[in-house]
């Protein structure tokens, strides 16, 4: 029986799965460690609605369980050496250095807790694998914890998160499957699956719950990524085929869709994927398959990659060719920023790319995100390295207001499909806009009928 949990990052993973574990297992206490001391900080904020990550739902499970028995702390070596049970849930990002550059799962981090833990244990622990780690990563972990320890035994489990940002409370809540991999070869490594089976199983349906050999579960959660992304990456591939043939993307992934086979999810068409997760995994998924010298499987794979970077700059493309061939100059009003809906989370949205080509063609943006911060904003262009900082923060303002974005604007561009957009008051909008008023939905989230009524030059993707 686990009494005591820890976990290693308190990011968008680590934060919302520990606070629903801790929400669904009151007699478990649960830890949240990070390095991050203004994250932390954020977590125990005395009001709780300043927790640093935003997801529906969220706060409420926060309020119900922080200091209860949810904790966030700093003391990592403390928390460590409590716990039976560690998940390790810190960032795995595609490395920029070295060999691998662009494409590898950058380790630094993950094998920096397993030699941390490997220093401060000193009884037994299940060590949890919740980042999305590259297949046979268990391995290197075990050698660490062996071969450094301080002759503690270490069980090592995989148990990927699934949950998708903006409906992860939903995600953990009723999840379509937990999976774990362990050692089913040694009772030890049984017991260890089951004490994480028994902790999902407070809330999950014992049948939902998978237990795998470790590789097919690190495995699983690439392959699980890259489906997703290629489902996208392949119905904006149409999107293009679509807008030559007078054929209408939505009516076709509707069609598809209704066969059983196909299934009618991850079919909607949009300026490009992003978030943290697929780009990273697939290429990802792509060094691993090149390593092993299957150069047809890498090629595969990075071929959805190479399609949403065409759709990206595909629709910043049409942006300037349709504004006359030239933006210098021009205010062009971004309404969203975020990779997705619901989410404050910003990394490898499509906005970054499509502002990087308009800023490199002089258009001056105005951009309103009801959930992203000014700074957030700036630290994504400056990231690229693309040009000086000061010229970002000339090429960029951010508002707090969409209206004052689109005030004056030669046109606006959709970037996120966030619920508030359909209701502004579009009409106003037109009246306050430059003429011809161009709007480029690249979400296919407003009524274009209604906005081509008003008198807009309205724009979508696959149609
Ligand atoms: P994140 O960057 O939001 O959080 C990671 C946290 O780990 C950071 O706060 C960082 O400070 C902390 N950290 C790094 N090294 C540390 C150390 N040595 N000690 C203590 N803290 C440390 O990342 P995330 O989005 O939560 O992703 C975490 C993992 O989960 C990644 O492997 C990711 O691929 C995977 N994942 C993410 C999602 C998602 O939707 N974001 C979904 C499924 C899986
Ligand atoms: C993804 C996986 O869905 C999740 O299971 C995994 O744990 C982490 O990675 P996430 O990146 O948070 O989750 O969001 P997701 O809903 O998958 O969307 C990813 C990107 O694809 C977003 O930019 C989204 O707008 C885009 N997308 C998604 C589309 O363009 N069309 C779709 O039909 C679906």
């Amino acid at each position: 029986m686990i009494n005591k949990i820890c976990c290693i990052g308190a990011g968008y993973v680590g934060g919302p799965t520990m606070a629903v574990i801790a929400q669904k297992c009151p007699e478990i206490q649960v830890t949240v460690v990070d390095i991050n001391e203004t994250r932390i900080a954020r977590w125990n904020d005395e009001d709780v609605n300043n927790i640093p990550i935003y997801e529906p739902g969220l706060v409420d499970v926060v309020r119900e369980t922080r200091g209860r028995n949810l904790f966030f702390s700093t003391e990592v070596d403390k928390a460590i050496e409590e716990a039976e049970m560690i998940f390790i849930s810190v960032n795995t990002p595609t490395k920029t250095y070295g060999v691998g550059k662009g494409m590898a799962a950058d380790l630094k981090y993950i094998e920096l807790c397993a030699r941390q833990i490997a220093r401060v244990a000193k009884t037994d622990k299940i060590v949890v694998e919740k980042s999305t780690l590259p297949v046979r990563t268990a391995r290197a972990i075990k050698d660490i914890l062996d071969n450094t320890g301080n002759g503690v035994k270490y069980q090592i489990l995989s148990n990927p998160e699934f949950l998708a940002e903006g409906t992860a409370v939903e995600d953990l809540h009723a999840p379509d499957r937990v999976l774990i991999g362990g050692d089913t070869q040694t009772e030890e490594g049984r017991n260890a699956m089951q004490a994480l089976v028994d902790v999902y199983a407070h809330w999950v349906p014992k049948g939902q719950i998978l237990t795998t050999n470790v590789w097919s579960s690190e495995l699983s959660k690439l392959t699980a990524n890259a489906f997703l992304a290629q489902r996208v990456s392949s119905i904006n591939s149409l999107s293009e085929l679509c807008e030559v043939t007078e054929a209408d993307v939505d009516e076709v992934a509707k069609a598809i869709g209704m066969d059983s086979r196909i299934g009618p999810k991850f079919l909607k068409s949009s300026v490009g994927f992003g978030g943290s997760c697929f780009q990273k995994d697939i290429l990802n998924l792509v060094y691993i398959a090149k390593s092993y010298g299957l150069d047809e499987v890498a090629d595969y794979w990075e071929q959805v990659i190479i399609m949403n970077d065409h759709q990206k700059a595909r629709f910043a493309s049409k942006l300037i060719s349709t504004l006359y061939n030239t933006v210098s100059g021009k205010k062009i009003a971004f309404l969203g920023w975020a990779f997705k809906k619901d989410t404050n989370d910003t990394r490898e949205s499509a906005a970054i790319y499509v502002a990087d080509i308009l800023l490199s063609e002089q258009a001056k943006l105005s951009v309103y995100d009801p959930k992203v911060q000014e700074h957030q904003i700036y630290f994504d262009l400056d990231y690229l390295a693309t040009r000086s900082e000061e010229e970002n923060k000339n090429g960029v303002t951010v508002t707090n207001d969409p209206y004052e974005s689109c005030k004056d604007a030669h046109a606006i561009a959709v970037l996120t499909e966030w619920d508030e957009f359909k209701d502004l008051d579009w009409q106003r909008i037109y009246d306050n806009m430059l003429k011809p008023a161009f709007v480029f939905d690249g979400r296919r989230l407003l009524d274009g009928d209604q906005l081509k009524n008003i008198g807009f030059s309205y724009h979508t993707i696959g149609k």
